[in-house]
């Protein structure tokens, strides 16, 4: 089980080369939110790091790969999380990173990536546009391209969340934000694994649908633009190799509404004390608008992301300056 790129043993090894600070992260039930949606709800809660995502446990095998190699320098196009990760992680290992970036992803984003020591180079459009720009700069330095969730190692990063969750289930589903995919094809490939009992469900805005469409039509399908607050998830052109992935472990693909992810980030701060990126609302956003499936149930949300910029956050949720 499952025949997908990833590797049990892999995964597991993965975990002696992360650093510590982004593995454990804490897994807890939140009574609060409890009551407002009428199931139980974990918290696994992915922020609680220096970079504030899950990002870093896939860019420490990345960097550790490299660095075993006598690689000293890397390229990433990044929506911003992916980034600040592997500025970290090379900094640590004295590995040169360059990060490529849309110029309008969270200004947030774009300064802790500039101040984890990448350089940073914005293009003048979106995520899809510095990916193209990250694999020519990689090709004209002849250095390293990181491509987020075709790694693999990207994908066995995140996949160690799947280790933690299954050591503290059973859970009934887990909800995964779905971007590129490494942290639902990660997550997914331990749980069908180790707990197949346990429903898989993978979710993006419905401004930003590739992904679950491609999963939904088990083909690729792309689309012209994304409009969503969940910047994160905001990819057009999926995969091949991940979505092959992604069909082989998750139980359902979900599209939600932007208004359901903003109550979904008012439930984390109201609820249970969190500020988080949209990205990281999509769990609560799908209970919202599905409550009756998941009544009941034991359900466990992936907190993958709080970098967010206060000015848009405020507004999205209309507090008071
Ligand atoms: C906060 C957050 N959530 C979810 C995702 C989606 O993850 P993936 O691209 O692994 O599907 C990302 C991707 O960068 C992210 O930053």
């Amino acid at each position: 089980m499952p025949g997908t790129r990833l590797d049990l043993d892999r995964i597991r090894a993965a975990r002696r080369v992360i650093d510590p600070v982004f593995l454990d992260s804490p897994l807890y039930r939140c009574e609060p939110l409890e009551r407002e949606l009428g199931c139980r709800v974990s918290i696994k809660l992915e922020t609680a790091n220096p970079v504030r995502s899950f990002k870093g446990r896939g860019t420490e095998l990345v960097v550790t790969g490299l660095a075993g190699r006598g690689e000293r320098a890397a390229v990433c196009a990044s929506a911003g999380n992916l980034g600040q990760a592997l500025a970290r992680s090379g900094r640590g290992r004295g590995i040169d990173v360059t990060v490529v970036a849309s110029r309008f992803a969270p200004a947030a984003k774009l300064e802790r990536i500039r101040a984890l020591g990448a350089h940073l180079e914005l293009v003048d459009g979106d995520f899809e546009l510095a990916r193209e720009r990250a694999v020519a700069l990689a090709r004209e330095r002849g250095v390293r391209l990181v491509e987020d969730s075709l790694d693999v190692e990207t994908c066995e990063g995140a996949a160690t969340i799947g280790l933690e969750l299954v050591d503290a289930g059973p859970f009934d589903a887990v909800l995964i934000a779905l971007g590129g995919g490494a942290l639902a094809t990660g997550v997914g490939h331990v749980l069908k694994t180790l707990a197949p009992g346990t429903e898989v469900i993978a979710i993006q805005p419905a401004g930003a649908p590739a992904m679950a469409r491609s999963w939904r039509e088990r083909r690729v399908v792309t689309t012209e633009s994304a409009d969503t607050i969940a910047d994160g998830v905001a990819g057009r052109f999926p995969i091949p190799e991940v979505l092959d992935d992604l069909l082989l472990v998750a139980d359902d693909a979900v599209l939600v509404r932007e208004a359901s992810i903003v109550a979904g980030m008012r439930l984390f701060l109201e609820h249970a004390g969190l500020v988080v990126e949209p990205s990281a609302a999509l769990g609560l956003a799908a209970v919202l608008e599905d409550p009756a499936r998941f009544a009941g149930q034991h359900v466990v949300t992936i907190v993958c992301g709080s970098n967010v910029d206060l000015p848009a956050y405020h507004r999205w949720l209309g507090l008071g300056d």
